[in-house]
């Protein structure tokens, strides 16, 4: 009798552990599932965004490089419409003579198209790069027919000829090598404990949102 209870005991507890088992087993592998592709996604986007070195750059990494001559190479491409000495006249496109660093619609008296003079600000590095790449993109209605050039390589070579006429502002720096390694996951866990160790609690205290916004992403 004792013995009959302590086997039906050593049943009840093992049915009982069988059962919360896969009770567990059950909940675990189903809250898998659904989450399953959801964290494939974002993985593919990580590794699509992380490899896609083909991905442009900011113009001011190919300034870093860019080559004036090849530029005025490239400059053949505009000569059409454009001169660019000094007190050049204007032809099809306004004389470009230290265009760079002002006004959208520099030359007075050319007749720009509404499209271009309503942009405000000033011509700079980044927004001349976007213009050359696709002038209709960047002032939809514009009067320079001009398709554009897709080689980000080619616009800073160009820019910087441009610059050198007349304007010869300082290159904009290219982004610091921690805000490119910050994005990818390794290389930042890194950079914070060496920034952490480094310098005191400031630099660490940036990263760390960064490392919480990253999470809620997975
Ligand atoms: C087919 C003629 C044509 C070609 C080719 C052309 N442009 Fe233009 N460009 C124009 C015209 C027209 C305007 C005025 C656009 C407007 O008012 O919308 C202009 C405007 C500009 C401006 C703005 C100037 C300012 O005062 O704000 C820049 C910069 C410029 N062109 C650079 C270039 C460069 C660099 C090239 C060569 C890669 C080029 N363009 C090729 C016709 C041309």
């Amino acid at each position: 009798m004792d013995n009959n209870n302590t086997i039906a005991g050593w049943v009840l507890a093992g049915a009982i552990a069988a059962l919360s088992f896969s009770i567990l087993s059950g909940k675990y592998f189903h809250a898998d599932k659904p989450e399953r592709p959801e964290t494939m996604g974002f993985e593919i986007e990580g590794v699509e965004s992380s490899a896609g070195g083909s991905a442009e750059e900011p113009i001011s990494v190919y300034l870093a490089n860019a080559d004036i001559a090849a530029g005025e190479a490239i400059f053949k491409k505009c000569v059409a419409c454009h001169t660019i000495n000094q007190g050049g006249a204007n032809g099809i496109g306004p004389n470009l003579y230290g265009a760079l660093g002002k006004a959208h619609g520099h030359v007075p008296g050319f007749a720009y198209s509404e499209a271009l003079t309503s942009i405000p600000g000033n011509w700079d590095f980044e927004n001349m790069s976007e213009w050359l790449q696709s002038p209709r993109k960047y002032a939809p209605g514009t009067k320079m027919t001009f398709a554009g050039l897709s080689k980000p390589q080619e616009r800073a070579d160009l820019i910087a000829y441009l610059n050198a006429q007349g304007s010869n502002l300082p290159y904009p720096e290219p982004p610091a090598p921690e805000e490119a390694t910050a994005e990818g996951e390794a290389p930042a866990e890194g950079e914070e404990a060496a920034a952490a160790t480094e310098d005191a609690a400031a630099p660490a205290a940036e990263e760390a949102p960064a490392a919480t916004e990253a999470a809620p992403a997975e």
